[in-house]
């Protein structure tokens, strides 16, 4: 992928498949929580009115909603939807479960007013037009067009409607710079704060801007909470007041509260949690109360909370609209108060995006420019992996040129500090002469073409004693590169001899040739050969089988590199067949209701639905898995899920309740308590101070569940991923042992690795991914009378 940056909006009114549907789709939490309170609601229905409802699902999507309604009782559902894909695909799903259509109706409507017969009445409704804030989506502006058609009951004007109120908050999340590291603070503070005529800018931490796991690094909650800035009701409509004019149906409206005074915090709370490695941003999470106690959170914390796959699935279709507050992180005691107000919150206007002013200062929402760079600066591993390869390059080069070590760093735009070791005749020069070792030679070139590290991989280069040239074809990666310079500069120890070197920094595109260089507006022509030439962008494009691109990487290193080598090498595309299992990975995240019905409401149904039209044609469409195609990170991240599986199951704390009634035991299981104790030492995580010295059966059970984890882990890693292998095995040595505090450490390497690895799987699935094809199965052939 090309840095530049990408746009586009999402109309619900168009036809097709929306990106999010699978990652929607792939939600478990969602659907159970949406299956849990659609059941709870129908029930209270039930039990109160002694009939079984008829439903309106407002937005019917998939048809998942209505479906649920039907396995848990709904005397009869009508779906709406503005999108003829949807619609197409709600009345396949719901004709498997109501194969007559005697219990279902799926219209297709326009946005505007209702479209349905004036005396049509509902006794529940169901929708989830929920986006990035609850209100994004217009959802309030929706769900009361349909209001006359909805029936309310008792004297309180009831209305029963999934969901019942849903809650938009601001918090300030506290993360801490060294541990989100350099590159991405930098690349973050560029893409959120830099803006030429705002002071700052929010964008979705989902694909649409940011594409940032956000929830996989630590954050503490400034003081302590989070802080409703907008509600909206659906529990009751009750009559307009007189004078006011009938308005049919239930009467008056359902309720939307915006902020009436800013979130205030005060100057001491700000002190006590900003120091100067703190990295502040403003989130904007929310909570959804579906009924009852059902609720659906959009928070950091809930995604913290959820399995790996089920986060990457919210992050992907609804993630947090983020703002940095850039004046909370230069470490200068606060005096003022902060304030965070959001204006324009009116939903029943359709003003579905506040406007944030933070600290006074407006804060732009700019969702419609993704900021690739941040994804792929949280990508370390690709940053280890060009290092690496850059570092065994300059190693064979050092032993030919007697290793070359720059003793002045120079950072900037070609512009030279003057380096008197090199000048010729000059007293340092002289001086090195009596010291062998460090001759200064010629320095090593390098030509990064698009930097994917934003900025880690050209100081690391520097470090390395290369002279590096690096040409992005993003203004703001750039940007982002050189602050990411500068403070990985700024934080190497001053009396290292590890210093950049010489980065010099272009924007514009690398032009190979004459005709091309003028064609190209911005186009740079490199005026040297380098020794190695670092093609960020042919490692993506190769990928996705881009061949004019790959022509091109190509080209730039024949051209520009002595060794006519580039870093990576020619890549090679693969193609490959995977095979999953199908429970597995297409009823996964349905609710139980499901379980044995015959229905496409599911993944199962999206994939369908976009493979089937191309299928006839040449075995099915392809599309890739990041935000070129569909988002559906979790087929990727399956594995690294269950990774984290097997480590933290023994982090759980033993119930009280499963341990077991001492008994005599055998050798073996004397050996066995033993190693319980071990994990049940590590088990008490949530306890560490009062360890139980209480064998325990679960703790027995868990050990052996864990080792087979373990193994059944180890086995399906693939190779390259040697480090986890590694830790696993350590892991699973420790096991045996009766050393708790060995693997306590263990155990939290282990985790701080996996979470490192799994930020680079994320990130990368999010600029790369793979092209998915679905492969028909292959029709079973009639029997033959002799087999
Ligand atoms: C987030 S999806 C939810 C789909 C489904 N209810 C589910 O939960 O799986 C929202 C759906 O609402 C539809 N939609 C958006 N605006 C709408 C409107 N004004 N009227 C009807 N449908 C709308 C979209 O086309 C989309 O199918």
């Amino acid at each position: 992928m090309s840095t530049a940056k990408r746009s586009g909006t999402y109309n619900p009114a168009e036809h097709g498949l929306a990106k999010y549907f699978l990652s929607m789709l792939d939600d478990k939490d969602r659907n159970v929580k949406y299956g849990e309170a659609i059941k709870k609601c129908i029930e209270e229905f039930e039990t109160k009115e002694q009939r079984k409802p008829r439903v309106l699902d407002i937005g019917i999507g998939t048809g998942m909603l209505s479906s649920l309604c039907l396995l848990h009782g709904a005397a009869h559902v009508t779906g709406v939807d503005v999108n003829s894909t949807m619609v197409g695909l709600a009345r396949a799903s719901l004709k498997a479960l109501d194969p007559t259509g005697k219990q279902h109706k799926v219209l297709l409507v326009r946005p505007g007013p209702s479209a349905l017969p004036p005396e049509e009445r509902f006794d529940m409704v169901v929708s989830e037009i929920l986006g990035t804030l609850t209100t994004s989506e217009s959802m309030f502006k929706y769900v009361s067009i349909y209001r006359h058609h909805l029936n309310t009951f008792g004297a309180d004007h009831k209305v029963y409607a999934v969901p019942q109120q849903t809650t938009q908050y601001a918090a300030l999340h506290r993360f801490s710079r060294q541990d989100l590291g350099e590159p991405l603070s930098a690349a973050l503070e560029v893409a959120l704060h830099l803006n030429r005529d705002a002071f700052g800018r929010f964008m979705p931490s989902n694909e649409g801007g940011l594409a940032l796991p956000l929830y996989l690094w630590k954050s503490e909650l400034v003081g302590g909470k989070r802080h409703a800035i907008h509600t909206e009701s659906y529990e009751a409509l009750p009559p307009r007041a007189e004078g006011q004019g009938a308005d049919g149906g239930g009467g008056g409206s359902f309720v939307a509260n915006g902020l009436e005074r800013p979130v205030v915090y005060e100057a001491e709370t700000l002190n006590t949690a900003c120091d100067e490695d703190a990295f502040v941003l403003c989130v904007l999470e929310w909570s959804v109360k579906l009924w009852g106690d059902v609720k659906l959170d959009n928070t950091l914390e809930a995604y913290r909370g959820m399995p790996l796959r089920n986060a990457l699935a919210r992050a992907s279709a609804w993630g947090f609209f983020i703002a940095d507050v850039p004046s909370l992180r230069s470490g200068v005691p606060r005096r003022a108060p902060l304030t965070v107000r959001a204006n324009r919150m009116n939903a029943a206007a359709g003003q579905g995006t506040p406007e944030l002013v933070i600290d006074g200062h407006r804060v732009a929402n700019v969702c419609e420019e993704p900021a690739p760079y941040v994804a792929m600066a949280a990508d370390a591993d690709a940053a280890d992996r060009l290092f690496e390869a850059l570092k065994a390059l300059r190693s064979a080069g050092a032993s030919a040129a007697a290793a070359p070590v720059r003793s002045s760093p120079r950072i900037g735009n070609g512009k030279r500090k003057v380096d008197e070791a090199s000048l010729p005749g000059s007293p340092s020069k002289r001086a090195c002469k009596s010291e062998p070792q460090r001759v200064q030679s010629e320095p090593q070139r390098v030509l990064i073409v698009n930097d994917t590290t934003a900025g880690k991989l050209p100081f690391e280069a520097a470090v390395l004693g290369f002279d590096v040239n690096v040409v992005n074809d993003d203004q703001l990666a750039t940007e982002a590169g050189k602050r990411a310079v500068e403070a990985l500069a700024a934080a190497a120890a001053p009396s290292s001899e590890a210093k950049p070197g010489r980065i010099s920094w272009h924007v514009g595109r690398v032009a190979t040739g004459g005709a091309e260089a003028r064609k190209t507006r911005g186009a740079f022509m490199p005026s040297k050969q380098y020794d190695a030439v670092v093609l960020g962008a042919a490692l993506l494009d190769e990928m996705r089988d881009d061949k004019h691109r790959l022509e091109h990487s190509k080209a730039i290193v024949d051209r520009w590199s002595k060794t006519r080598k580039g870093i990576p090498e020619p890549a090679q595309l693969h193609e490959t067949d995977h095979a999953f299992d199908r429970a597995d990975f297409y009823k996964h995240s349905l609710p139980e209701a499901f379980k044995g019905r015959r229905c496409l409401a599911g993944v199962e149904g999206a994939l369908r639905a976009l493979g089937e039209p191309c299928a006839q044609a040449d075995g099915g469409a392809p599309f890739a898995t990041n935000d070129d195609g569909l988002v559906f990170h979790g087929v990727h991240t399956v594995r690294i899920d269950r990774l984290y599986q097997a480590l933290e199951s023994p982090m759980e704390a033993p119930k009280a309740e499963e341990t077991p009634v001492p008994r005599r035991e055998t050798n073996g299981e004397s050996r066995r308590r033993s190693r319980i104790k071990t994990s049940s030492v590590c088990a008490s995580s949530a306890d560490r101070s009062a360890p139980s010295d209480e064998p325990s059966a679960a703790g027995a059970a868990d050990a052996d569940e864990i080792r087979a984890g373990v193994r059944e882990c180890s086995a399906k890693l693939p190779d390259g991923e040697e480090s986890l292998a590694a830790t696993l095995e350590a892991f699973a040595k420790l096991l045996n042992s009766d050393d708790p505090r060995g693997l306590q450490q263990v155990l939290e390497q282990s985790v701080a690795k996996l979470s490192r690895g799994a930020r680079s799987a994320v990130a990368r699935a999010t600029y790369l991914g793979v092209k998915l094809r679905l492969r028909r199965e292959a029709p079973k052939r009639p029997k033959t009378a002799a087999a």
